[in-house]
């Protein structure tokens, strides 16, 4: 039912953690299950140096999540709000349609810490 990629993120996944002084956190949640997501940046310039992530979720969800910090480190902020819950699961040779959404979250959060980044910077101004 999952490919080998969605085996490999989830049994090894990479950048789990946090981030001590992120400059950008998102987290999301689904209302419907309480699975929760959260990624932090570490943004320099406008380039992602470090990114992390932590999830009460599923499988798919650490596999998703694994691919998109993976997927987003060294890009520029922009090129990361590009990358939408279809390019990851794409990445990962698909999930199960049952665990679509479970990309969602990961990628909601990323796009979630990278507007928080935008918000804080704002602020400093
Ligand atoms: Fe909660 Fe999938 S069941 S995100
Ligand atoms: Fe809840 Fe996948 S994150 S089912």
């Amino acid at each position: 039912m999952y490919t080998e990629k969605v085996m490999d993120h989830f049994t090894n996944p990479r950048n789990v953690g946090e981030i001590e002084n992120a400059n950008g956190v998102g987290e999301v949640g689904n209302a419907k299950c309480g699975d929760i997501m959260r990624i932090y940046l570490d943004v320099e310039g406008d380039v992602i140096k470090d990114v992390k992530f932590k999830t009460f979720g599923c499988g798919a969800a650490v596999a998703t999540s694994s691919m998109v910090t993976e997927m987003v480190k060294g890009k520029t902020l922009d090129e990361a709000l590009e990358i939408s819950n279809a390019a990851v699961a794409e990445a990962l040779g698909g999930l199960p349609p049952a665990k679509m959404h479970c990309s969602n979250l990961a990628a909601d959060a990323l796009h979630a810490a990278i507007k928080d980044y935008h918000e804080k910077q704002e602020k400093k101004e």
